[in-house]
């Protein structure tokens, strides 16, 4: 059976390649026209080092100067060597562009639109070539703003595995993909999408994990539970998600929440409502909802989607908490002229 391999690059970019069996990652990067760093080709000098994020190997032969057994424990890989054994992520050395391979296009056309509230839009998208689009659940697509020079970033909010692509998009004042949906956006256009991109996604569940979501930052985590819940494997860790919102309109998707934790044993989740005129029965910020269960003295893996402010506060709240999570990984929103969310700025991984 061949297994579908993502190689994520430094620059954020994504591809992925299928390796047949008993062929080696880097035999199926070259049949794709993908250059990854290598030199020996044999397991000897180490150039073509990766991280496998997620899935299991066999790791081939190779001599400890190309990789040491610690290094092999930690999750480092050798592409020139290695057989999937399942379906993998693997972080690459280097850039997509040193890699020689691009961005890739795509069309589709709008086949929702959808209010949530005045400040929050819905759009689900029909796309060409849908079986050539892949990508890893909490990655975003570049969309250019029809009738502009703008694009802007939003990511899934379905699954990889979902015919439909679907998107949250908040809204801001004078923002241009916000005057398109709202003035002359009509279901049956056509977008261009770009992507994907992004190295904020879902790793293998492998410790208690908690899911914080600031506003439309929930959509990337809807992607990671959606391929939960469609892998039909059920985690062996408690996931735990806190979403946060200002007002109660903000609130979106509530019921796939309610469905994923129905699918999802060990999923719970908490929604909590900033506003203090609220009458929600959780009020404040994300923080505030927090136990000593879900942080797990610090053995847990934290993603983040949310504004800069949040994830500024949530870095202090691991400080005052004397915390430091085993992996945390987080989006935050792009703080520029429009602040139309969804949009992102920088992610990483602390
Ligand atoms: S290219 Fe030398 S170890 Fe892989």
């Amino acid at each position: 059976m061949s297994h579908k391999v993502a190689l994520t690059f430094e620059d954020g970019l994504t591809k992925f390649i299928k390796v047949n069996p008993m062929e080696t990652v880097a035999d199926a990067a070259y049949k794709a026209r993908i250059n990854i760093p290598l030199d020996c080709r044999d397991g000897a000098c180490g150039t073509c080092k990766a991280f496998c994020e997620s899935g299991t190997y066999d790791g081939g032969d190779y001599i400890d100067e190309a990789l040491t057994d610690d290094e092999a424990d930690e999750g480092f890989c050798l592409p020139c060597q290695m057989s999937p054994e399942s379906d993998l992520v693997l972080r690459m050395a280097g850039t997509a562009e040193m890699a020689k391979t691009g961005i890739a296009e795509f069309k589709a056309t709008i086949e929702r639109l959808h209010w949530y509230a005045d400040n929050t839009a819905g759009i689900t998208l029909e796309v060409e070539n849908r079986d050539e689009l892949h990508f890893l659940p909490g990655q975003y697509m570049n969309i250019k703003v029809p009738g502009t020079d703008e694009e802007r970033s939003y990511s899934f909010s379905s699954g990889p595995d979902d015919q439909k692509l679907k998107f949250l998009v908040r809204t801001a004042p004078d923002g241009v993909m916000t005057t398109y949906l709202r003035e002359r956006a009509a279901e049956g256009d056509e977008l261009v999408l770009e992507g994907p991109v992004g190295s904020f996604f879902l790793r293998d569940i492998k410790r208690r994990t908690l899911m914080l979501a600031g506003g439309t930052g929930i959509a990337p985590q809807l992607a990671m539970l959606e391929k939960i819940a469609a892998s039909g494997i059920q985690p062996a860790h408690p996931i735990h998600m806190a979403y946060g919102v200002t007002f109660d309109h903000d609130l979106v998707e509530v019921a796939e929440l309610e469905r994923y934790a129905a699918a999802i044993e060990n999923f719970t989740f908490d929604t909590i409502v900033a506003d203090k005129d609220s009458e929600h029965p959780r009020k404040g910020y994300v923080t505030q909802h927090l136990t000593d269960e879900h942080l797990g003295e610090g053995d847990i893996d934290v993603y983040l989607c949310g504004p800069p402010a949040m994830v500024d506060a949530v870095r202090g709240y691991w400080k005052n908490q004397g915390i430091e999570p085993a992996n945390f990984y987080y989006e935050r929103f792009a703080t520029g002229v429009s602040h139309e969310q969804g949009v992102h700025a920088e992610a990483g991984a602390a």
